[in-house]
């Protein structure tokens, strides 16, 4: 789903919604990104998890697979993961589009998003809520997608870090002041009370797990809440 709004002196902005399959559940993987796809998700966000970036162990590259055919939808991978360079490769082969690495994950930062283009993926850096912004200074003009997190990584239904909603303002004017396009994400604790604030700082894109999949509503009711918190 594309929601415009307006925002002060940038004119309409397309947000995009990337519902987490993180929150899903497993038992009925195929179904549940059928649902999100069917209720206007612009992308399915997969949290790739090794048990040593973070405690969490999740998601391969076989799991991807097994969800490619169930959406045309870009599959939007967020690798928590240490040394990606070596699973780039195989979540490419497996249907990803858009491969996301954690800034503290790489040791060859510039090199790692080389290499996603070169396996034809559109290339991301998520950062920590620890880290500072200036780690990705230098790869700015490799980057179509900037991933602030709004949680420390590793689980799903976590609170918001308030600091962080600045911190998207923050690399909101970088990104305008350089005259890049890379799209801005953010994820962890996005739901209908904090999804708004994140958007007037910038964001334009949306990473939402628990918002969306949860056992008190359907997906698309979940989904058109969050929807309609934008637009109040
Ligand atoms: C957290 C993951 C998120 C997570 C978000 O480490 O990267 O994508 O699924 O979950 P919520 O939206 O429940 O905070
Ligand atoms: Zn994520």
């Amino acid at each position: 789903m594309t929601i415009s709004t307006s925002m002060p002196g940038s004119g309409p902005q397309r947000i995009k919604l990337a519902p987490s399959i993180l929150s899903a559940d497993f038992g009925r993987l195929g179904e549940q990104v059928v649902e999100a796809d069917q209720a206007g998700a612009d992308y399915i966000h997969v949290d790739v998890m090794d048990g040593r970036f973070v405690p969490n162990l999740t998601i391969g590259p076989v799991v991807v697979e097994g969800i490619r055919p169930a959406t045309k939808l870009p599959l939007d991978v967020h690798m928590m993961v240490v040394e990606p360079e070596r699973l780039v490769g195989d979540f490419a082969k497996a249907g990803a589009d858009h491969l996301i690495v954690q800034a503290e994950a790489c040791t060859h930062l510039h090199r790692v998003l080389q290499q996603i283009h070169e396996v034809g993926c559109r290339a991301g850096v998520a950062i920590n809520p620890g880290t500072s912004l200036s780690v990705i200074e230098e790869v700015l003009p490799l980057l179509d997608v900037v991933l602030v997190m709004s949680v420390n990584p590793g689980f799903g239904g976590q609170k918001l870090i308030p600091e962080t909603v600045a911190k998207v303002a923050r690399m909101r004017r970088i990104l305008d002041e350089g005259g890049y396009s890379a799209e801005l994400q953010v994820d962890g604790g996005v739901n209908e009370a904090t999804a708004r604030d994140m958007v007037d700082a910038g964001a334009t894109v949306l990473v939402a797990g628990s918002a969306v999949f949860n056992d008190k509503e359907t997906v698309a009711e979940a989904m058109d809440r969050l929807r309609a918190s934008l637009e109040a």
